[in-house]
């Protein structure tokens, strides 16, 4: 596998390779991430992978200096599970200056996540629109485990008419349904074996919206919430909305997905769950 830290570096290889799907993500490696090389595979001869973790993403308070980073094991698995190139730039490399310029997606930015993370999708829709440029993929995939992000890069690549098919993969779980993501490694032992209770309460509250219908759905992501903080969560959001637009359901026709944001202790977990 072909390692690279520079623009032009990058640039140069991708002028010899065909079609590329291109795998963007933050690095500490876990099997989800290894999930969407495999699946990349499916869709171009050359993967190209990218690790950054992205400044512009990180509100203030939130984990940018202790977001773990494993370039080195990264590169490893990236290796083992098939990837062709690493593109992993430094920040004074992708930020040589202050970055002043921003992609300020549409409305369903401040919604959900967006509330309690102001901010978040300005800097991710950036960051990922210059990681595009530097790599210019065929196809790109992201995990629906960040369910809004996928939506709104999206919506970016439709709107600003990237020519990039957007691939969505499945969330990859424990056996005991817990969501993979870098940020469980800051779990405690005893968080760690607390932490499935958010998908479990999810494929409950999924149940119950399906037998009582959707004119329920207020009352029951009360109750499921309630459920949640009982044990010692703090709920930032645990809310049933149309997969469309991730607006609350107006009709019992529409597809929908239950989307929620949690803390246990100092961490904070998302996860999702589409009804039907
Ligand atoms: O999902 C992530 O890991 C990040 O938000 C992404 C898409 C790599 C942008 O920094």
């Amino acid at each position: 596998m072909r390692a690279f830290h520079r623009i032009d570096a990058l640039r140069a290889y991708r002028q010899s390779v065909g079609r590329v799907a291109f795998v963007p993500t933050m690095g500490n490696l876990h099997e989800g991430h290894l999930a969407l090389m495999r699946a990349a595979r499916e869709h171009a001869d050359t993967v190209i992978a990218s690790v950054f973790v992205n400044r512009l993403q990180f509100g203030p308070e939130e984990d940018f200096e202790r977001y773990p980073r494993t370039l080195r094991a990264d590169g490893e698995k990236l290796a083992e599970a098939g990837a062709d190139a690493l593109f992993a730039p430094d920040e004074a490399e992708l930020y040589p200056e202050p970055q002043t310029c921003f992609v300020d997606p549409p409305d369903l930015q401040h919604l959900l996540e967006g509330e309690f993370r102001p901010g978040h999708f300005r800097g991710v829709a950036t960051v990922v629109l210059k990681l595009f440029n530097c790599v210019h993929p065929q196809v790109a995939l992201f995990g629906k485990k960040d369910y809004q992000q996928w939506m709104l890069i999206r919506l970016m690549t439709r709107q600003l008419a990237l020519p990039i098919e957007i691939a969505g993969m499945e969330t990859v779980r424990a056996p005991d349904g817990l969501a993979l993501s870098s940020r469980n490694a800051y779990l405690s032992p005893a968080e760690r074996a607390e932490a499935p209770r958010l998908y479990r309460t999810l494929c409950k509250l999924k149940e119950a919206v399906l037998h009582e219908g959707v004119k329920q759905c207020a009352a029951l992501q009360e109750e499921a919430r309630q459920s949640l903080d009982k044990h010692g969560w703090k709920t930032d959001y645990l809310a049933v909305r149309q997969c469309s637009n991730l607006q609350a359901p107006t009709s019992a026709t529409q597809k929908l997905v239950i989307v929620a944001a949690a803390r246990l202790g100092a961490t904070r977990l998302i996860d999702n769950l589409e009804i039907g």
